[in-house]
């Protein structure tokens, strides 16, 4: 049997379910029952039967796995493969914000800790940050942890007063517009597409600015052939699926990220047999994380 099939069949004998994210390598995409953006692997997460799910990503997508599913067992292939990012805003910064405005809403992105969650009103998504922060109540936001992603909602909702920390995915800082501007050089005809967690000078280049999912229903959905993508490099698998007549071009410095790298079939087939490396979150910190990722889900229906 090949690996894949060795997988496929333990995961039929166990009813289990493989969740991945388009940053992970293509050979587990390939493998995978769902592929798909942050914002979609929360909603699939919360509506599967299966007791199993084995969930391709980082840390804090099984956290947030868990979280959605309280009674089901929800394993990381890698427990090690985490997000820089999750963990870039401190306490005090938020319990400072709290004191300084009374009405304020602590916005948190999905990709934190289900205990910077916990501190938090609502959670988003780069797929409905832009509608849920403009549907608060609340005029002050503290926007945690990504100062890019927070400095494009800022932008799409002038009538709030969006603060922001320093926190930012050290990948997606790392694509820079000078390459950006080489390959439009080479490549005149060619619309750039650019998630919001890249820097201001990229996100300024953008013909189109979105999530991974965004990024890739854009390019599908147009007549244009060739593309110019600021994000992850994993997301090249499903363009290149969906548009086999396409051009796909990526910086030169290829934007890769190596935490999700270190999902691999091996490791997916050790969690689907032994059932090791169980996400879990501190019962100090669910109720509080859960009740912020509902809110996001509510809002963003
Ligand atoms: P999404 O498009 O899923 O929000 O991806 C951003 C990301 O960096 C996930 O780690
Ligand atoms: Fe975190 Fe960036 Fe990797 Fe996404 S791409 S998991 S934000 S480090």
């Amino acid at each position: 049997m090949t690996i894949q099939e060795e997988i496929k069949k333990l995961k039929e004998d166990k009813q289990a379910v493989i969740l991945a994210h388009y940053y992970v390598r293509p050979e587990v995409q390939e493998i995978a029952d769902y592929i798909g953006d942050s914002f979609y692997l929360s909603k699939i997460a919360e509506k599967l039967e299966n007791p199993i799910i084995v969930y391709c990503g980082v840390s804090f997508m099984g956290e947030s796995g868990c979280l959605l599913n309280p009674n089901k067992k929800v394993l990381m292939p890698d427990l090690k493969a985490d997000c820089p990012m999750a963990h870039m805003v401190l306490k005090e910064e938020v319990d400072a914000a709290r004191s300084t405005y009374d009405d304020l809403a602590v916005v948190c992105y999905i990709n934190s800790t289900a205990e910077i969650k916990s501190w938090s009103d609502v959670c988003v998504t780069s797929a409905n940050a832009v509608k849920i922060v403009k549907n608060l109540p609340n005029k002050n936001i503290l926007f945690i942890p990504d100062k890019n992603l927070g400095r494009f909602v800022a932008a799409q909702v002038p009538e709030k007063n969006v603060i922001l920390v320093k926190g930012y995915c050290p990948i997606h800082e790392n694509i820079l517009a000078e390459e950006i501007r080489e390959l439009k050089a080479l490549h005149p005809e060619a619309e750039v597409l650019v998630h919001p967690e890249c820097c201001e000078e990229v996100t300024a280049m953008a013909d189109y600015l979105g999530s991974t999912s965004g990024i890739i229903d854009y390019a599908t959905a147009s007549e244009k052939k060739e593309w110019i993508i600021g994000t992850e490099m994993g997301v090249r698998y499903e363009l290149e699926k969906r548009n086999p007549d396409k051009h796909f071009y990526f910086p030169k410095t290829e934007p890769v990220c190596g935490d999700m790298k270190q999902i691999t079939l091996e490791k997916i087939l050790h969690v689907l047999k032994t059932e090791e490396n169980q996400a879990s979150v501190v019962a100090e910190n669910s109720a509080a994380a859960r009740k912020t990722l509902d809110r996001m889900l509510e809002l963003a229906k």
